[in-house]
């Protein structure tokens, strides 16, 4: 017998108009961590869910603890103990993380009156486990996203899990919350588990895998130790290609400011925020997740007003109190909340990418005809590279890191004066990053001011002219275009966000 856990031999599966898995052949060691890598719509996400029974291959077998299935239902799939971490979680947002732990594991082994001694002993066994600590009591709603991520896996765990898949669980956690789980994951992987990880971000990668598994174009391209590469070289394995970032550097004469805020508050919220923002900036605001630079964001977008403060908009003082008025004004809301891009998922691109250009023509703009249309959505496939077999095709079939292409697509297809983007390359792979760096950066070339909030250092430093740094609901330090060229600045705001960082994190 071998050590593997699972072995997929030569596994494919095509969907209409891809191959989205094209005789994939891998294994994965038993008490190891294991990484997926591979640009948006490689097929990680596809292997994961024909592993878990959620799609039939079409050809090839997998072999789960030595027995073989030419294809899985999830039941068999769980038995084997197989599970899978959604992005989505599906906890009861109602119930308490006790009873989300527990109650799958009850209900398969059959008890029918809910007994919450064993609720709270199971619960609390798995936590312990894995050595965490959170409120079994709070519900799920009330709990963070690292929270309910926690309770997820300890959900996994109290169902007997031997093979856990996390797809992309980093996502929506911030750089703390990031570590945590990071290092619950080690835990499982001590405790014999082995678990299959997938993440854009690289270091992440790094720091936890033993072994990864690259994928392109729904083709396995090789299979490494951890040690034999580095970011770079992963980085080629995965697009083919040397992924260069693009620097920006304003050019524009005109700085007349196209916004003015002056001492914005809303209690809870955030406090005495003031700056102006020029055509052609493209202005970082970084800082912790609970910072409020989000509430901040949503602020200038009439959602969330502010109680105190002035908002100079092209020289005229305004009230954006609700997102139309913020339309008519030229300003537009790439949003954080992946769940409410208002994508229309049976839709196809084209008519996604265009529906903001409906509004307008909703309120007296010329009709755009359907050859505008597809010109629109063609040009948003080609530049930001969204892997998708046509410009109908729905939405929702397409990867994850493709469907936030199409929300980028959409907003950029507003043209706004004003274009606030709330970490806009969350899930999208280190290529694609490029292309929307290139996008943002020849729409500020152009006049467009860009407010942009990002987590990521590296990001934040080859886009923005101009930093806010945001801590406990205040801007803490303000970088100025002179002093993002010193070669000192990517440390100074590592220090400002690392210094608030250095508290423990509530779950
Ligand atoms: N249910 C489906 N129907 C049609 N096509 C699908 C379906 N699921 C996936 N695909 C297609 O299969 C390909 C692989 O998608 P998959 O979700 O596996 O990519 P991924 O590697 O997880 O990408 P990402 O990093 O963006 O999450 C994509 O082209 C996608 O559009
Ligand atoms: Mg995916």
């Amino acid at each position: 017998m071998s050590n593997l856990v699972l072995q997929a031999r030569a596994l494919s599966k095509k969907f209409v108009g891809v191959q989205a898995l094209d005789k994939v052949s891998l294994g994965i060691e038993t008490g190891t961590i294991h990484c997926l890598a591979g640009e948006n719509g490689s097929g990680k996400s596809t292997f994961v869910k024909t592993i878990s029974g959620l799609y039939q291959p079409d050809e090839g077998d997998i072999l789960l603890n030595g027995n073989v299935y030419t294809g899985l239902t999830p039941v068999q799939a769980m038995r084997e103990g197989v599970q899978v971490i959604y992005q989505d979680l599906s906890l009861f947002p109602h119930m308490s993380l006790a009873e989300n732990i527990a109650l799958n594991r009850l209900r398969l082994s059959g008890a029918k009156i809910v007994d919450w001694k064993k609720i709270w002993r199971i619960a609390k066994e798995q936590t312990e486990k894995i050595g965490v600590d959170i409120d079994l009591n709070a519900t799920a709603m009330e709990t963070s996203m690292a929270g309910r991520q926690i309770t997820a896996i300890c959900r996994a765990l109290s169902q007997d899990a031997k093979l856990l898949f996390m797809d992309e669980p980093t996502a929506a956690l911030t750089r703390q919350e990031v570590d945590r789980l990071l290092k619950v994951v080690q835990e499982l992987k001590n405790k014999g588990l082995s678990v299959v990880f997938i993440s854009h971000k690289l270091d992440e990668i790094f720091r936890i895998s033993d072994n990864i598994t690259i994928f392109r174009d729904g083709k396995k391209i090789g299979d490494f130790a951890s040690g034999q590469l580095d970011e770079k070289s992963l980085a080629y394995h995965m697009t083919g290609r040397d992924v260069r970032y693009p620097r920006y550097r304003r050019s524009l004469g005109d700085d007349t400011p196209l916004l003015q805020v002056k001492g914005l508050n809303k209690q809870g919220h955030y406090q005495d925020v003031s700056f102006q923002i020029r055509p052609g900036d493209i202005l970082g605001l970084i800082g912790l997740l609970g910072s409020g630079r989000t509430e901040f964001a949503l602020s200038l977008f009439g959602l969330n007003p502010p109680e105190e403060g002035v908002v100079v908009f092209e020289g005229e003082t305004v009230r954006v109190a609700s997102p139309v008025e913020a339309n008519r004004l030229g300003i537009a809301l790439l949003p954080e909340d992946r769940g409410s891009q208002g994508l229309f998922k049976e839709r196809g691109i084209r008519e996604n990418v265009t529906s903001t250009l409906l509004g307008r023509l909703a309120s007296g703009f010329r009709a755009l005809d359907r050859e505008k249309e597809r010109e629109i959505a063609e040009e948003g496939v080609k530049k930001l590279r969204i892997r998708a077999p046509g410009i109908e095709t729905p939405v929702g079939t397409l990867s994850g890191g493709n469907a936030q292409k199409v929300v980028v697509a959409k907003w950029s297809a507003a043209n706004p004066k004003l274009f606030i983007m709330d970490s806009p390359t969350v899930g999208i792979d280190i290529g694609s990053k490029a292309e929307i760096y290139e996008m943002v950066q020849s729409f500020a070339r152009g006049g467009m001011a860009v407010l942009f909030i990002t987590d990521e250092l590296e990001e934040l430093m080859c886009n923005c002219n101009r930093v806010l740094v945001m801590g406990n609901h205040r801007i803490i330090a303000e970088l100025d275009e002179n002093a993002m060229t010193q070669s000192d600045a990517e440390r100074r705001i590592a220090d400002l966000i690392g210094g608030s960082a250095g508290k423990e994190v509530e779950v």
